[in-house]
């Protein structure tokens, strides 16, 4: 469990906590952040969810949280969101980015938190393209984001996007001649009726049911700009210039931000969202100077987008490699006035650490899925992220080949053919017993020293 005395309390740096949210969030003080966003791990993801606790017997029940249900899965957040909106300044805004299989649960939960009235929007975002087709039914291509604000008045600034030329081409087809500006012509009345106006000397009398929408001060300057023609039946109508428009407003349907590619700003870490996204929400409910936190920030784009737009930050992971390359990250985008507190730093701090918690480091740095206690007997600690490989963790200097041969042995009772084994080191013994198991038996093992975890130099190919 994460010690509170190594998480100093704020101050006017941006912060980088290493932490379970739930703790870190305690040293934070009430009420200075103005946006909160977060991505926790999906319903579905369960490589992420880990539980710290106290006690082995709280780590235990882990698998049985989340297996047991939606409900434990909706506790685990709203226990932490609830400390999240102690945090939140009265005009600040909360999104929570969520997807199919939650986003309900956790909205009942989360209206009766921030209140039914402050829901403002569920913003519904296109991740994928939708190229592969599901047989069985329709493909899921979105995901879902929640926003809330704290009270009544929010920082909210509209956003807008660049028209498409095929909305050009049929809204503002009338080029001026001249100056080559493209615009549309409005009508000038609205409903209801109303007196008549005088346009060019002429007093005209609004269609039936209808009034001038503009005081005659206004189309006396219209008329002076030029902005306002006359039909063949003398009626008049208002010029809107395309140049002078902000774009399209944008909807709660966003549908024009692709997923991170690889070769782009794809940092490799499984859950990165598109900094574009992150962009649009701190530009919206955000000014430049305020304060913006995440408190699930994986691979930091939140935080990347922050630095970006000049908002102060605060980051929150669970995990020591999130939190890596974090700082990476914020590194290479010039950020230097930070705080990283909770980081595992050397093999010193690591040998500090409990079993428990050394366990929970190791797991966590390779984005494993931690074991249930059945399987933990029986020596797998974990399991890989992407293929679900067993992992073992060993917190001595010198693994040996017997250690190895039984490792082999569960894999061998488990039908697996590929394994990992994290320790401070191993002994030559066990390297070629490796090298003989790969070669003999077509068994893979990687074994992954913790100094390479803490220097942040193992490939996440070998990781997930
Ligand atoms: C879906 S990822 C976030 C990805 C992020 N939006 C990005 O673009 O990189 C969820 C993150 O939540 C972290 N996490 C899970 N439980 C946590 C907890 N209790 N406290 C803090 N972080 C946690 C995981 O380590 C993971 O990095």
């Amino acid at each position: 469990m994460m010690e509170q005395q190594h998480l100093p309390g704020i101050s006017e740096r941006n912060q980088l906590y290493c932490g379970d949210c739930l703790s870190v969030l305690d040293i934070i003080p009430d009420a200075p952040i103005d946006l909160i966003y977060i991505d926790p791990p999906f319903y579905s993801q369960r490589v992420y969810e880990m539980i710290w606790g106290e006690d082995a017997a709280e780590r235990f029940a882990f698998e049985d949280r989340w297996a047991g249900g939606i409900n434990h899965y909706v506790n685990y957040h709203i226990t932490r969101i609830k400390k999240m909106h102690a945090k939140l300044k009265d005009t600040g805004s909360f999104y929570i980015h969520l997807d199919w299989h939650i986003s309900h649960y956790m909205k009942v939960e989360l209206d009766k938190l921030f209140g039914y009235n402050n829901f403002q929007n569920e913003v519904v975002w296109r991740r994928h393209s939708g190229a592969h087709s599901d047989p069985k039914r329709f493909g899921i291509i979105t995901d879902t984001l929640l926003f809330y604000s704290k009270g009544e008045s929010k920082t909210f600034h509209p956003q807008y996007t660049p028209y498409t030329q095929e909305y050009i081409d049929y809204k503002y087809k009338s080029v001026e001649p001249g100056t080559r500006r493209r615009y549309w012509l409005n009508t000038a009345t609205a409903a209801g009726p109303g007196k008549p106006k005088c346009f060019k000397g002429k007093l005209l009398t609004p269609p039936r049911g209808t009034h001038w929408r503009f005081s005659q001060e206004n189309i006396d300057k219209l008329i002076k700009e030029g902005r306002i023609v006359f039909s063949n039946s003398g009626m008049p109508y208002v010029k809107y210039y395309l140049d002078e428009l902000p774009g399209r407003p944008v909807q709660n349907l966003w549908d024009d931000i692709p997923m991170t590619k690889s070769g782009q700003e794809r940092l490799g870490y499984p859950t990165q969202k598109p900094l574009a996204l992150l962009e649009r929400i701190i530009n919206s409910s955000s000014n430049p100077g305020d304060l913006v936190m995440d408190a699930y920030c994986g691979c930091g784009t939140t935080l990347a987008a922050a630095q970006k737009l000049g908002r102060r930050w605060i980051g929150i992971d669970i995990s020591q490699s999130a939190i890596r390359v974090v700082e990476r990250r914020l590194r290479k985008l010039g950020a230097v006035s930070y705080e990283v507190h909770g980081l595992v730093k050397s093999l010193k701090d690591l040998k500090a650490l409990n079993p428990f918690e050394f366990q929970n480091w190791a797991i966590n740095t390779v984005y494993g899925q931690h074991s249930p206690r059945k399987v933990a007997d029986m020596g797998i600690d974990g399991f890989t992220f992407m293929e679900h490989h067993p992992i073992q963790v060993k917190q001595t200097d010198h693994v040996g080949r017997p250690v190895i041969d039984a490792f082999a042995g569960v894999l061998q009772r488990e039908k697996e053919k590929r394994g990992m084994v994290i320790a401070f080191g191993f002994t030559s013994g066990a390297i070629d017993e490796v090298a003989r198991l790969e070669r003999e038996d077509k068994i893979k093992i990687e074994l992954v020293k913790c100094a390479d975890l803490v220097a942040g130099t193992v490939p996440f190919k070998i990781m997930i």
